[in-house]
């Protein structure tokens, strides 16, 4: 675990903490404080986020997991750098096809302006997808506003930016590729008019800033509950289900997001395709 400290060539800060293991022993606190803040929980991953927050310090010039604990408290850059480097924002192009296009449906058969949140977007691939897919169907751009967010700073700049590599992309037709990306050196990029279509924002879902994005006529949240306990996927579901405009409202979830339907849900079933609305 403690590799990096037998390295010839060492930064500075490294002497300082070279004196200092026993200060890097237990990361309870800091994961806890971590924890309560973001609802991400680590489970039986906590010796390769103790690797991962030692490493942290160490860039960081922070000699101990209690000054790390402090910085949580009252430094938000400190606060927003850990957050960029421990959350999991594993994401493509695609990922879950059949319940985009249940989603375009829905909006197809709707006459009014639809408003769609995707919470969390991380590096753009999902919101992006949606309003592709959109478009694709023929829907009009002044139909279609996608609001995207993540609690990953560095994330929510890359889906700003939009270049893509073939990793992201593995999942999406030469035929889409060629209508809907620019080709750029070694990535494509995606094209203005489906840009235009999403506003991407770093938000915490537990942050009150949440309900200033207001309402909306469908959430897609995917494969971000698997990584809260059960009372904060409650918490997290909550909060989101007041983000719908009208009962009327549709959720999605991944599909290993929550087990058991939370209560604030109503849970149905189309054309093999699960989705919520609010109690
Ligand atoms: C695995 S990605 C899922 C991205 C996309 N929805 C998908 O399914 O492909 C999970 C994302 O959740 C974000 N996340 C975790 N906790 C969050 C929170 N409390 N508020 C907002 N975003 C959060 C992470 O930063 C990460 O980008």
């Amino acid at each position: 675990m403690f590799g990096w400290l037998n390295t010839k060539k060492v930064p500075k800060a490294d002497d300082q903490i070279r004196q200092n293991v026993e200060n890097f022993v237990n990361p309870k606190a800091v994961l806890e404080k971590f924890t309560a803040i973001t609802g991400i929980h680590f489970n039986q991953k906590e010796s390769i986020t103790a690797s991962k927050l030692i490493y942290f310090c160490r860039n960081n010039h922070i000699f101990s997991f209690d000054e790390l604990y402090r910085c949580l408290e009252n430094d938000n850059e400190i606060l927003e750098g850990l957050i960029n480097v421990l959350t999991v924002n594993e994401t493509y192009f695609f990922r879950e096809a059949r319940q985009i296009n249940f989603l375009v449906d829905k909006v197809v058969s709707r006459k009014e302006k639809v408003r769609i949140l995707c919470a969390p977007g991380s590096s753009g691939e999902e919101p992006y997808s949606i309003a592709i897919a959109l478009l694709d169907r023929g829907v009009s751009a002044l139909k279609i506003e996608i609001v995207s967010l993540d609690i990953n700073s560095e994330v929510t700049l890359l889906a700003r930016e939009g270049h893509y590599t073939a990793r992201s992309l593995h999942k999406t037709t030469q035929e889409l590729q060629e209508k809907y990306f620019i080709k750029e050196e070694n990535t494509l990029r995606v094209r203005d008019d489906v840009k235009r279509l999403v506003t991407f924002h770093t938000i915490n879902i537990f942050d009150e800033r949440l309900f200033e994005l207001g309402k909306f006529d469908m959430i897609f949240s995917r494969n971000m509950l698997i990584y809260f306990d059960e009372p904060t996927v409650a918490k997290a579901v909550e909060r989101l289900g007041r983000l719908s405009r009208t009962k009327e409202s549709l959720l999605f979830f991944g599909h290993a997001d929550f087990v058991k339907t939370p209560v604030a849900l109503v849970e149905h079933y189309d054309d093999g395709i699960k989705f919520y609305t609010i109690v």
